[in-house]
């Protein structure tokens, strides 16, 4: 006898469940999306528990008759979609007709619900797939959704929950996103009675955020907005200085759903490089508006990633978008010295009383939850090497010399230096000077390797580096392995103006030398291209390539911490960094000049 059978709804609902809905927060998370889609703009949600015991929506959406409250629980119930064409231009978060379906699977749940036009509610019951009756009701327009005892039939998963703390923070993080995406709607969000957030409608986003997160985060981000090729693209984005150890502060939002999209992690990340430290992400709230048409939702069952049709016009978009607005701000950091007894500079937590019990679910959320994947892993290399912007595929997006172009001209200001000479070398690596309102110290090693970063792209956006033949060629042993880096990567070193020829076996011969490069000894800098090209030269595209390659050729060229500098020398720096458009930074992303204000000198010595 065969031994495959039909399951019943029951089980496929319990089976859906376990995609759909995997903690209370993936309840929270469908419920307040289906509100949103019934045209709410308030909602309510009540947690109890950590949403073990209770998870309870109330809005004042649209409601449901008594026959759509009937349905609303049946497998496959939508009222979003109707035929296959509908599929390719969702404009609606929910579509798929699962949810309540799959939540009343594994609790019990009990939904009230009025329409505006309808002089009284209706109610149902379901306990775990088990469906009562609708029954009249007193209730205020809009919907309730009480849901209880999630996973009480299932030990397995129940034992699977957290503690209270856990799922609350992984709750919050759910009723944040849905907050960020809608900042036109008034939300609410209690637990165990204590009101966690009221979030009010039309103060704005950045408010928003500084309620979420914290008020110095809301007041601190620029904004930038473009509207190109179909993309409109709205960001507020933190300062290099901002970063965050993950990307944990990156919010992305395509027409109001948060998602994830592992090509536009990748361009944020590319347009902080340099300006961060590799290993650090910046702080962003992304918003892209673009048509239904335009990309797929129906690829997740949380509807959590997208499909573009055209990933590379999103990635390039956002690349240049965030870029330009990166490079036209002074980045350069304020410093802010502590105040006796203050803690000048820490995140001012805003919400008061609730502050601690959020902190402390957060800091649960945080400790537990997997950081999205980043660029690493999906990083492809092209075949070869090319000194333009590469899309995920590979192809050229933006080039640099637009970009180059752009912030030339809008230019980064740097302050106003004093014209006589009253700069002074401190310890033999900083350079303290005068400016019209304060003074600044400047890091002379980053510094350098900055401007001679900066000199190094722009020339070779134009052609390859200049080069100058040596007198004597150096010559060097390599090994076959090697060889075979040389060989792959011919195209880049020529194009760094590195001349090489086969001087015998296993041995090869630098004819010519960039002179940018005039202070690094030729075979050393050679020996080490070749290692860097060697151990990176797998998992970074072309472009990131290049600038390693960059930041290694700036590092080793560039005046040294603990260098003695003549006044010529410190004057030249000084002109080189009033010539040059981006040195807030060094490629590694570390400061290369602190600001100190007049205003904050005052402040200090209590001038006041
Ligand atoms: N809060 C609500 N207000 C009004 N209608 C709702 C609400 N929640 C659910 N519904 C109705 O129930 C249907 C099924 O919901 P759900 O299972 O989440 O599927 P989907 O959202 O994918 O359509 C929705 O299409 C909608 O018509
Ligand atoms: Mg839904």
């Amino acid at each position: 006898m065969g031994q495959i059978v039909v399951l019943d709804q029951n089980m496929v609902n319990m089976i859906a469940a376990g995609e759909v809905i995997e903690r209370p927060a993936s309840v929270v998370k469908e419920l307040m999306e289906n509100s949103i889609d019934a045209g709410a703009i308030k909602i309510a949600v009540s947690i109890e528990d950590g949403g073990r015991k209770l998870i309870s929506v109330t809005d004042n959406g649209g409601g449901m008759d008594a026959e759509d409250l009937a349905s609303a629980f049946e497998p496959h119930t939508t009222s979003k979609i109707k035929t296959s064409k509908d599929l390719q231009a969702i404009s609606t978060l929910g579509f798929r007709g699962e949810a309540l379906a799959s939540i009343a699977s594994i609790a019990q749940v009990k939904a009230v619900s009025r329409k505006k036009d309808s002089i009284s509610g209706n109610s149902i019951e379901i306990d775990c797939g088990s469906k009562g009756n609708v029954s009249p009701a007193s209730a205020d327009y809009g919907t309730t959704i009480q849901i209880r005892d999630i996973f009480y039939k299932l030990p397995a998963r129940r034992k699977f929950l957290k503690t209270a703390n856990t799922e609350m923070g992984h709750i919050i993080e759910q009723f944040t996103r849905i907050a960020l995406a809608r900042d036109d709607l008034d939300l609410t969000l209690i637990h165990n009675g204590r009101e966690l957030y009221r979030l009010v409608s039309q103060q704005g986003l950045r408010q928003r955020i500084s309620e979420l997160f914290s008020s110095k985060l809301g007041e601190n981000l620029l904004d930038v907005e473009t509207d190109e090729k179909g993309v409109h693209i709205f960001a507020l984005m933190g300062r290099p200085s901002d970063s965050r150890t993950s990307n944990k502060f990156q919010y992305i939002f395509l027409n109001g759903r948060f998602i994830r999209d592992k090509f536009i992690s990748h361009a944020i990340k590319e347009a902080f490089r340099g300006t961060i430290e590799p290993n650090r992400f910046p702080v962003i709230f992304l918003f892209i508006q673009m048509p239904y048409e335009d990309y797929d939702v129906n690829v997740h069952p949380t509807k959590i990633e997208v499909r573009f049709y055209n990933a590379n016009l999103v990635h390039s978009q956002v690349l240049g978008t965030l870029r330009e607005k990166l490079l036209a701000t002074n980045l350069q950091p304020q410093a802010k010295l502590p105040m006796a007894g203050g803690s000048a500079g820490a995140d001012v937590p805003t919400a008061g009383h609730r502050s601690r019990e959020i902190a402390d679910a957060m800091a649960d959320f945080f400790k537990k939850h997997k950081p999205i994947p980043t660029q690493q892993q999906f990083v492809t290399r092209a075949s070869s090497p090319c000194f333009e912007k590469h899309g995920q595929d590979g192809r050229a997006t933006v080039k640099d010399a637009e970009w180059v172009a752009k912030y030339k001209v809008e230019g980064m200001k740097h302050e106003t230096l004093q014209p006589e000479r009253k700069f002074i070398q401190i310890h033999d690596s900083f350079i303290v000077a005068p400016t019209d309102d304060g003074f600044i110290i400047i890091d002379q090693h980053a510094l350098h390797e900055r401007i001679i970063y900066e000199v190094l792209s722009e020339r070779l956006q134009k052609s390859k580096l200049e080069s100058q033949r040596l007198l004597i060629p150096e010559s060097f042993e390599l090994t076959e392995a090697q060889i075979d880096v040389l060989k792959a990567n011919t195209e880049l070193i020529e194009k760094l103006g590195i001349e090489l020829v086969p001087f015998g076996p296993r041995t090869y011969a630098i004819q010519a030398f960039p002179t940018l490069l005039a202070k690094a000894t030729p075979v050393d800098f050679v020996r080490d291209l070749i290692d860097l090209l060697a151990d990176k030269g797998a998992s970074l595209d072309a472009q990131g390539l290049l600038a390693e390659v960059l930041n290694m050729a700036a590092c080793k060229a560039a005046i040294k911490a603990g260098q003695k500098l003549s006044d010529s020398e410190i004057e030249q720096l000084l002109a080189d960094r009033a010539r040059a458009g981006f040195t807030s930074c060094c490629p590694h992303g570390r400061p290369t000049t602190i600001k100190f204000s007049m205003a904050e000198l005052q402040k200090q010595f209590k001038r006041t």
